[in-house]
């Protein structure tokens, strides 16, 4: 991660290098589907492990590109609650990966104003990624760049019925009116807390699913597939993903097109 912040000449410089891109109109925040890196191996005869690796690369530059456009947050799924299901050494190789990539790239996170956030039931990490985790949230906190979110060990389902059971709790004890429960006060408990909610999901690999990603969230977002494999998702795939999300005509439900942020009371 080499980049910094652009300024807004800088901007508008970088989205009409980008061919065909509206500044004005792109997304605030993107979530991704990182799929197909075991594809992208096995398509090269080379071991699994090899594409996460590969995928670390396109995951980077993803997000120096996300920065260089200005929007406004990353969310990438790293980790699902599901994956543990996966034979234990490609668990333990994508655990030894999150530490070495978070501990090599650390600084320049930091020096780039990027503020990092691991979304996800962190308790079941080992202790040392635990605790490098807590460092690298303390030491970007206060940056005023990019949001990146790194969904480990996530699950949407999950992440509901948390969020469900501290809202009880508050009932339970008085301090909430169970009546005053809206839509606001049940955001205001998922991990997400604060940010807004992605505008486009991308998800590579030709999968049509959600799978369990940012259930809440996603409610609004307008949905991109492509074939292209994770690791190869790069500035060019990112932009037919742009230039895809400003051909959408987003009505939120209602007739007319209107943006995300009309729609906050
Ligand atoms: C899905 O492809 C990919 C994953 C489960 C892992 C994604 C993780 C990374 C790209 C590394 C991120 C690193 C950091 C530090 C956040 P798959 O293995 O399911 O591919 P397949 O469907 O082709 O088998």
């Amino acid at each position: 991660m080499t980049s910094r912040l652009a300024s807004s000449a800088e901007h508008s410089s970088v989205c009409a290098s980008i061919n065909g891109l509206d500044p004005k109109r792109m997304p605030e925040h993107i979530a991704v589907i990182m799929d197909g890196n075991g594809r992208w191996a096995k398509a090269r005869g080379l071991p699994r492990m090899m594409g996460h690796r590969a995928g670390v690369e396109a995951l980077k530059n993803t997000l120096r590109l996300c920065s260089d456009l200005r929007i406004g947050a990353l969310t990438a799924y790293a980790f699902s609650t599901e994956n543990w299901s996966r034979p234990i050494d490609e668990v333990n190789f994508l655990m030894t990966l999150f530490q070495s990539v978070l501990q090599k790239e650390l600084e320049s996170l930091e020096r780039e104003q990027v503020k990092i956030k691991f979304l996800g039931d962190l308790d079941a990490l080992p202790t040392s990624l635990q605790d490098l985790i807590a460092e690298a949230e303390q030491r970007t906190v206060l940056n005023g760049g990019i949001h990146f979110n790194v969904c480990t060990n996530y699950g949407g389902r999950r992440e509901l019925v948390l969020a469900a059971q501290r809202l009880a709790e508050l009932s339970a004890k008085g301090i909430l009116d169970p009546s005053h429960i809206d839509e606001g006060s049940f955001a205001a408990e998922l991990l997400t807390a604060g940010e807004a909610d992605p505008d486009l999901l991308i998800r590579t690999s030709g999968e049509r699913r959600i799978s369990n990603f940012l259930l809440w969230q996603l409610a609004y977002a307008e949905i991109y597939v492509t074939d292209v494999l994770w690791p190869d998702f790069d500035a060019e795939a990112l932009k037919i993903a742009l230039v895809d999300f400003q051909s959408r005509c987003r009505r939120f439900g209602g007739l007319t097109p209107i943006s995300a942020d009309q729609l906050m009371p």
